[in-house]
C-alpha cells in the first residue's frame, strides 16, 4: 500500500495517536511526525510551559502556524495534539491535505489512560482530581467530538470488538476510495 498524501491521526488526550502513528508510519514505509513534538523542537520550550507561560491561546496560534509550515503535500503520518482539529480552521485544511482518522474511544475509556498517564506534560490536566478528570473528558469530548468526526476515517473503539487501530487503519486504506 502506498501513501499518496499526508495522514493526520486525531482524537481525544490518550487516544493513542503518537504510538499508534509511528507504527503506521513504519508499516506504511513514510516519514512520522508528532506536532506536539514539532513544536516543542521549534520553539525550545515544552507544551506545559508555553501553555503555562504564554496561555493557550498562544498555543493554538503556534499549532496551526507549525500545522501549515509541514510538507503537507507528501506522503507523512502526522500525529496531532487532542486540539488541534478544533481551532483556526485546522480540520478543515487537514481534509483538504489529506486524510484525517478519528481514534473514537469511550469518556471511561480515556479516563484509564490517561490516570495511569504522566499528567504533567499534559498541562490541561495537572491541576485536576480523579472525578474532575472525568467530567473533563466527558464534557470536552461532547464539545469536540462534533469536529472530530468530520473525520474522512473513524476507527471507533466501541464497534471494534478487539479489533485494533493500526489493522483497521491499515485495511480501511486498502479498500478503494468510494466518495
Ligand atoms: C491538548 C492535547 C495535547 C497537547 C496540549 C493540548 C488538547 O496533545 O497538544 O496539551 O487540547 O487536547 P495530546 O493529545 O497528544 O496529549
Amino acid at each position: 500500500m502506498t501513501l499518496g498524501s499526508p495522514l493526520f491521526l486525531v482524537g481525544f488526550m490518550g487516544c493513542g495517536k503518537s504510538t499508534l502513528g509511528k507504527k503506521l508510519a513504519r508499516k506504511l514505509e513514510v516519514p512520522f511526525l508528532d506536532l506536539d513534538d514539532h513544536i516543542e523542537e521549534r520553539e525550545k520550550e515544552s507544551i506545559a510551559d508555553i501553555i503555562n507561560n504564554r496561555g493557550e491561546a498562544v498555543f493554538r496560534l503556534l499549532e496551526a502556524k507549525y500545522l501549515r509550515n509541514l510538507p503537507l503535500k507528501t506522503p507523512i503520518v502526522i500525529s496531532c495534539g487532542g486540539g488541534t482539529p478544533i481551532f483556526h480552521g485546522n480540520m478543515a485544511l487537514m481534509k483538504e491535505s489529506g486524510l484525517v482518522c478519528y481514534l473514537k474511544y469511550p469518556p471511561k475509556t480515556l479516563y484509564q489512560r490517561l490516570q495511569d498517564s504522566d499528567r504533567s506534560t499534559r498541562p490541561l490536566l495537572t491541576q485536576l482530581s480523579d472525578e474532575e478528570l472525568l467530567r473533563f473528558i466527558e464534557t470536552k469530548l461532547a464539545e469536540r467530538e462534533v469536529v472530530y468526526e468530520e473525520a474522512q476515517l473513524i476507527y471507533d473503539f466501541s464497534a471494534q470488538k478487539g479489533g485494533k487501530p493500526l489493522e483497521y487503519i491499515l485495511a480501511s486504506l486498502e479498500k478503494p476510495c468510494t466518495d
